[in-house]
Order: C-alpha cells, then sequence, then structure tokens
C-alpha cells in the first residue's frame, strides 16, 4: 500500500477550505434530471453539461476534487481534450464513482445493498492508471417501518469496507459514503440515531478490513428530519446534531468529512456546513467540508437546460455555489452572499 499518496490525497482533498463536486450521476439519473428539464438524454448533451462543468473559470479556487463517472472519465472536450487533462492543467484532482448501484437487498423488504465488488480490483488499477486518485461508493439507508435492519446496515458496512480496501491497495483514497435518505417522516432524532448507528457499523468494518483510516475520505448525509416530519429543525440544530453524531462515531484518524447534500436546496446545505464551522470548528480533530452534486450543479443545469448559448450564466452561477460552500467552510458564508 503506498501509504504516502494516500494520505497526501486525502489531505489534498480537503485543503485550504476547497471541497469536492460530485457529477458522477450514472447515465439513468443524470438523464432523469435532463428530461425534467426538457434536455435531450443523449451521451452527447451529458458530455456538454460536463464539459461546462469542468471548464468553469476559476473553479480550481474552491474545489479540490471533482467524481467523475465511467462514460465521463472517457471523454472529451468538443475540441478533443481528454476531460482528465482539463482537470489536470487546472490542478482539480479527479475521482470516479465505482459502486453499481444500490439494488433490493433479499430478505430485507424496503431496503437496498450497494453492488459492485465483483472485478473490482482491475476495474480500480484501470482508473488508477488513467490518472483518478479516489474512488467512491454509496450506501442507501433508508428509514421507515422497523428499517434499517442491523444485519442491513452490517452488510453494507462491510460491502464500503471491502470497496475502501481495495481502494487503497491500488492507490485510490476511498470516499465512503453512507446515505441516510431524506425521505419520509422520521424525526431528526431518529436519523441521529440511525447515522450514528451506520457509522457504528462502518467503522467497525473498516478496522477489520484493515483499512488506513488516514487515507479515507467520509462522505456522510447531515442530520435532519425527514421531507414529511411536521416538526423541521434550526439551522443550528441541524449543525449540533450532525456534529455530535460525528463526534460519537468518527474517530479523529479520519482527516476529512465531506458532506452529501442529499436534496436539501443550495442555500440550506450552504447555510448549515457554515454553522457546523461557525459553532464546532476549532473543537473538531477533522476537517468538515463538501462533496455536493445537486446542491453546487442544480441551479446551473437550470439556467443551461441543454442551450449553448446559456453556458456562460450556468458556469457562473456552478462557480457562485462553489465559493458559497467554500465560505461556509470558514465560517464566512451568510445570506448576503447570494444577492452579491
Ligand atoms: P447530492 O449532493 O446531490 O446528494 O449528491 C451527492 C452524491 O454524490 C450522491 O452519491
Amino acid at each position: 500500500m503506498n501509504t504516502h499518496l494516500l494520505i497526501d490525497t486525502a489531505n489534498k482533498l480537503v485543503a485550504d477550505d476547497k471541497g469536492l463536486l460530485a457529477m458522477d450521476e450514472s447515465n439513468p439519473t443524470c438523464n432523469k434530471r435532463f428530461a425534467k428539464l426538457g434536455i435531450p438524454q443523449t451521451e452527447e448533451a451529458r458530455r456538454a453539461y460536463r464539459e461546462l462543468i469542468i471548464t468553469t473559470p476559476r473553479l480550481s479556487d474552491s474545489i479540490s476534487g471533482v467524481i467523475l463517472y465511467d462514460e465521463t472519465i472517457r471523454q472529451q472536450k468538443k475540441n478533443g481534450t481528454p476531460f482528465l487533462k482539463v482537470l489536470a492543467d487546472v490542478g482539480i484532482i479527479p475521482g470516479i464513482k465505482v459502486d453499481t448501484g444500490a439494488k433490493d437487498m433479499a430478505g430485507h423488504a424496503g431496503e437496498k445493498i450497494t453492488e459492485g465488488l465483483d472485478g473490482l480490483r482491475d476495474r480500480l488499477k484501470e482508473y488508477f492508471q488513467m490518472g483518478a486518485r479516489f474512488a467512491k461508493w454509496r450506501e442507501v439507508i433508508t428509514i421507515g417501518d422497523e428499517i434499517p435492519s442491523r444485519s442491513g446496515l452490517e452488510a453494507n458496512a462491510h460491502s464500503l469496507a471491502r470497496y475502501a480496501a481495495l481502494c487503497q491497495e491500488v492507490g485510490l483514497v476511498p470516499v465512503v459514503e453512507p446515505e441516510v435518505l431524506m425521505g419520509g417522516d422520521h424525526t431528526l432524532e431518529q436519523c441521529l440515531l440511525v447515522t450514528q448507528e451506520a457509522l457504528r457499523n462502518i467503522f467497525i468494518q473498516l478496522n477489520c478490513q484493515r483499512v488506513m483510516l488516514e487515507g479515507v475520505i467520509l462522505k456522510p448525509n447531515m442530520v435532519l428530519p425527514g421531507l414529511d416530519c411536521p416538526q423541521q429543525a434550526s439551522v443550528d440544530k441541524v449543525a449540533d446534531a450532525t456534529v455530535n453524531c460525528l463526534l460519537r462515531t468518527v474517530p479523529a484518524a479520519v482527516p476529512g468529512i465531506a458532506f452529501l447534500s442529499g436534496g436539501q436546496s443550495a442555500e440550506l446545505a450552504s447555510a448549515r456546513l457554515n454553522a457546523m464551522n461557525v459553532r464546532w470548528k476549532a473543537q473538531l480533530p477533522w476537517a468538515l467540508a463538501f462533496s455536493f452534486a445537486r446542491a453546487i450543479q442544480q441551479p446551473a443545469l437550470e439556467i443551461w437546460r441543454g442551450d449553448e448559448t446559456n453556458v456562460s450564466a450556468a458556469q457562473k452561477a456552478l462557480l457562485h455555489r462553489a465559493r458559497c460552500n467554500k465560505a461556509a467552510r470558514r465560517g464566512e458564508y451568510t445570506n448576503a452572499k447570494e444577492t452579491t
């Protein structure tokens, strides 16, 4: 294991108050988002959209790494320049989503198990040779009647840990992503308990599989009440519940925690990350960063709508969100930033 490279990459991903931009939507997910806005669901439209993202001027001031998808990592700009070269030229570290999706778990109604371990070693080697330096695997957890089950959490944690060990073997930093979904009417307290239990299982399994925690980035959900919960929570309450959950479960050896946005509005995701850093940063052993997809991309996608004449305005919106989230890491994000 190249310990030095792994630690160096993990630290770079959360250095200088930057964060990750997740642009690794699978083709079906990307197409779904395009369909809602009347954008053609073609390989060329997906390519053009990703070209828009990675060629955004000054993106690397706020973004340390981008998470790509198998189709995207092999694509080029319209002029033939490989996306990987565009990223290398501006110093953005390329990462790659390597799970093959969450499927219904046998014997566990309502629960999912993430697939993708078969043949993973060879796929990881290829991605590393192409230039990727980190990878991502997402576990999906639904809160519902009697779920998640203990066996569901254990099986998913075991897969995440096996993925993480394989990543480190080839020199890729594993981004370990357990996502407790926002859908449902559960309370903030229920989300806290489930997220805690998921993280406990994950760190037990990471240790069992001999994963070096100094070379891991954790990508969890924030602790939130379900979308249909009548009792929504203030920004500060979410910040405190989330950080308390992490303090109880995440070892200090982990260099960084980069949140997913999970369907929160872009502004709320920034405000909640900001509150965590304002209220807790000085006492925390790890960096609190971001690895948002929708909370960075959505405003830009809505402006672009597949029209080349909108590229520059969309890039401005993308850069704005990236900068807001960098400010949130510093505890300097305010509502006023949205209008300046
Ligand atoms: P969202 O920020 O849109 O939740 O996406 C993050 C991600 O990478 C999901 O796997």
